[in-house]
């Protein structure tokens, strides 16, 4: 198979793509890869880079080939030939990777590509819309309202809805990632200042009440029709109160725990709430699904992550490596339910 591994990206989970696009090209078996980059200002680059060129970001000082989409041969172009591609591996993540947009693109080309469709991207990647999801689905979370621009955005009746909820709350941007955004606020001292770098974000926020001292628990699924889940793994943030950018990517002192520690039925408790979020949700291929589990043992999905982080030490790919499979295998495996 000729596998196309489109990475980079204009989120500001670029450089984390970067890394997990290296970790791929250094796994991938049986298949010749074609490395797509896209820059931080979303221009769309065939290279030859080593992966390790393109995990430390030089791959955009190297030479590379611009790649244009042509919508009457239904391809990707490069040098003025087409890139003949069976399969693509998107590994982009947030804004214009994640959310549905780079799907439609592949859609429109009649490309086949892990992960979600349009539709299970971009409704996990609006906070707003997975919430409303969820509950439709009697899937418990923190108790949350929506504040959306122009609407319902008056200050004073946030600070209405806010005290029904019960401080400390968390505000947050309905389309963001990577913590940007999100501010938790112990009293409505802080809250204008919150909304406001919120706003700076999005037009469409989230404000939910904290779950205090929460289990972050992470699921991994996989699949189409019938997904399966991995087993559970923890998270303990170097930050107490948000697992935020500094916390997962820069300070290095995070930590994460496979097998979690969950009790039993806790555990299978929340795989088979994953499974249910991610059909739900409409999501395919994978997706790492997150939970915040309460003191007395609630379990609270936080998000679905549709193209989680994919670097060997990840928490998706180690969750599947920790019931017996290499990473190879699960490329491979991913490549397959793309075909399918
Ligand atoms: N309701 C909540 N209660 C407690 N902690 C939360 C809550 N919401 C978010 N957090 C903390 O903030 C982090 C980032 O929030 P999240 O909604 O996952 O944003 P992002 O989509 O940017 O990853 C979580 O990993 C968790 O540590
Ligand atoms: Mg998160």
């Amino acid at each position: 198979m000729k596998v196309a591994v489109i990475f980079g990206g204009q989120s500001t989970e670029h450089e984390v793509s970067c890394l997990s696009a290296a970790s791929i090209l250094d796994n991938i078996n049986g298949h010749e890869v074609v490395p797509i980059g896209i820059t931080k200002s979303g221009e769309w680059f065939f290279t030859n880079a080593s992966s390790k060129d393109i995990a430390s970001g030089r791959w955009t000082e190297l030479e590379k080939y611009p790649v244009f989409a042509d919508l009457q041969k239904k391809t990707l172009i490069c040098c003025g030939n087409p890139l003949a591609i069976d399969v693509c591996f998107p590994i982009v993540h947030g804004k214009n990777g994640e959310d549905g947009t780079l799907q439609g693109l592949l859609e429109l080309l009649g490309i086949k590509y892990v992960g979600s469709g349009v539709l299970g991207s971009s409704v996990c990647m609006d906070k707003i819309t997975a919430n409303r999801l969820f509950e439709s689905a009697g899937i418990r979370r923190a108790k949350w309202f929506p504040v959306l621009k122009g609407v319902n955005d008056g200050l004073e009746d946030i600070k209405t809805e806010a005290a029904k909820l019960g401080y400390p709350i968390f505000v947050k941007p309905s389309n963001a990632g990577s913590s940007v955004g999100i501010t938790k606020c112990f009293d409505e001292n802080g809250l204008e200042k919150a909304l406001e770098t919120a706003f700076a974000i999005d037009s469409r926020l989230v404000i939910e009440k904290s779950i205090e001292d929460p289990t972050e628990i992470e699921v991994a699924v996989m699949g189409n029709e019938n997904p399966i889940a991995s087993g559970t793994g923890r998270i303990i943030s170097s930050n107490e109160q948000i697992y935020d950018y500094d916390a997962k990517y820069l300070s290095g002192t995070s930590q994460t725990l496979i097998p979690s520690g969950l009790p039993n039925d806790l555990e299978n408790a929340v795989r088979q709430t994953a499974l249910r979020a991610y059909s739900y949700c409409g999501c395919k291929g994978l997706s790492r699904v997150d939970f915040l589990i309460g003191k007395d043992g609630e379990i609270n999905i936080n998000e679905i992550n549709t193209l989680p982080g994919f670097t060997s030490i990840s928490m998706f790919p180690a969750l599947f490596i920790a019931t017996g499979m290499t990473y190879s295998e699960l490329i491979d495996k991913l490549i397959c339910y793309a075909l399918n």
